[in-house]
């Protein structure tokens, strides 16, 4: 491996535009390719964010020998496909979120991984942010005491928009798996484990996905969750994690900046770790520690617990009988 990690960027949307501005603050990591379905799309944002390669097709990237990891930000439903397809390529793969559509795809992939012994993660930025390792740091500490309610909601307002993946079954579209999913993984984060039991409200809307849903989690007698998700309602994206002996407010949980501790009797108290730009560097920073040290996975977010959350939103899934056309 060279002194800098050479990424290569495949489906060059909303998102990828984002990583690869983060990928700006990694040192150690460049945008040595990218790949689009267009030559025309690869060409301009290769120029943009300088990369080395610029591939019309995304088989084209895979088998460029000087890629190193490959960041997969096409729409869920081409996860699986893509993952395989650079694995197989000899590739590591930070693969977007949510990781797979369900739980079964999500277990080829992470076997695949194993079996050719590459890294792979899931691209759950959220994890790596400062003030998310803060929040660890606290409840590892048990400064809340025992953690009994754990609240998280995740909306954006938008139109019914049937030409936009959120709202297009094909692409595996709806609220749950697009952000519903951040509120799932951080519950997980929390408690370490998933739910025995699970109960929601939800509404399919004209174009056949879910549009706003609310599940609630139990885990024992003393330990719940609510989730929110949506994508035609604006939400605060404020995690809360309530313990025996106060709780922790965490505002837009899912690129966090700060954290606030209110406990009873005692002055508030706020940590803030501000970050350049949008905060997509801090994945980046892990996988490109994980790869350098020739860890196959991060500690801090395993496959097993991918795999785990990828099993939380089938059951909510299966809970509303709700299935994509492609799944068997
Ligand atoms: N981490 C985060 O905060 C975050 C935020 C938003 C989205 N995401 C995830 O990233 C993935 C992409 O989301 P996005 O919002 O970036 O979507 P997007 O803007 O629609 O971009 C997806 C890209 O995938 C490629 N693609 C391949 N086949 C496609 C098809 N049949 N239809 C549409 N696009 C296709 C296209 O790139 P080319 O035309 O260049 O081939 C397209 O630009 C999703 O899985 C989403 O959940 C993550």
């Amino acid at each position: 491996m060279s002194d800098k990690i050479r990424w290569g960027l495949i489906g060059l949307g909303w998102i990828a535009r984002k990583f690869a501005k983060g990928l700006a603050f990694v040192p150690d990591a460049e945008i040595y390719a990218v790949a689009s379905r267009s030559q025309e799309r690869a060409d301009a944002f290769g120029a943009e964010f300088g990369a080395t390669k610029r591939y019309g097709s995304y088989e084209a990237l895979a088998e460029d020998a000087d890629v190193d990891v490959v960041y997969i930000g096409t729409p869920h439903n081409y996860h699986l496909s893509h993952t395989l397809m650079n694995l197989d390529a000899g590739k590591h793969v930070l693969c977007e979120k949510p990781f797979a559509v369900n739980a079964g795809e999500a277990k080829i992939m992470i076997e695949r991984a194993r079996e050719k012994n590459l890294f792979l993660m899931d691209a759950f930025w959220t994890r790596y942010f400062p003030a998310m390792y803060k929040l660890r740091e606290l409840l590892a500490e048990e400064v809340i005491g025992d953690v009994m309610l754990v609240t998280a909601d995740f909306g954006g307002r938008g139109p019914v928009a049937p030409e936009k993946r959120h709202f297009n079954p094909d692409l595996a579209g709806g609220a749950l798996l697009d952000v519903g999913s951040y509120c799932v993984q951080f519950a997980s984060m929390v408690y370490g484990k998933q739910p025995s039991d699970i109960v929601s409200q939800y509404t399919i809307g004209s174009t056949g996905v879910d549009e706003l849903s609310v599940a609630l989690f139990k885990y024992s007698d003393y330990e719940m969750a609510t989730m929110t998700s949506a994508i035609r309602l604006g939400t605060p994206h404020e995690a809360r994690v309530m313990g025996s002996d106060g709780y922790i407010a965490m505002p837009d949980f899912w690129h966090p900046s700060e954290l606030t501790l209110v406990r009873p009797g005692q002055e508030r108290e706020t940590w803030r770790f501000p970050y350049e730009g949008e905060g997509f560097q801090f994945e980046a920073i892990e996988v490109g520690k994980c790869i350098r040290a020739g860890l196959t996975e991060s500690a801090i977010y395993t496959l097993d617990e991918t795999l785990a959350i990828m099993e939380t939103l089938d059951r909510i899934r299966a809970s509303w009988g709700l299935r994509y056309p492609f799944e068997s």
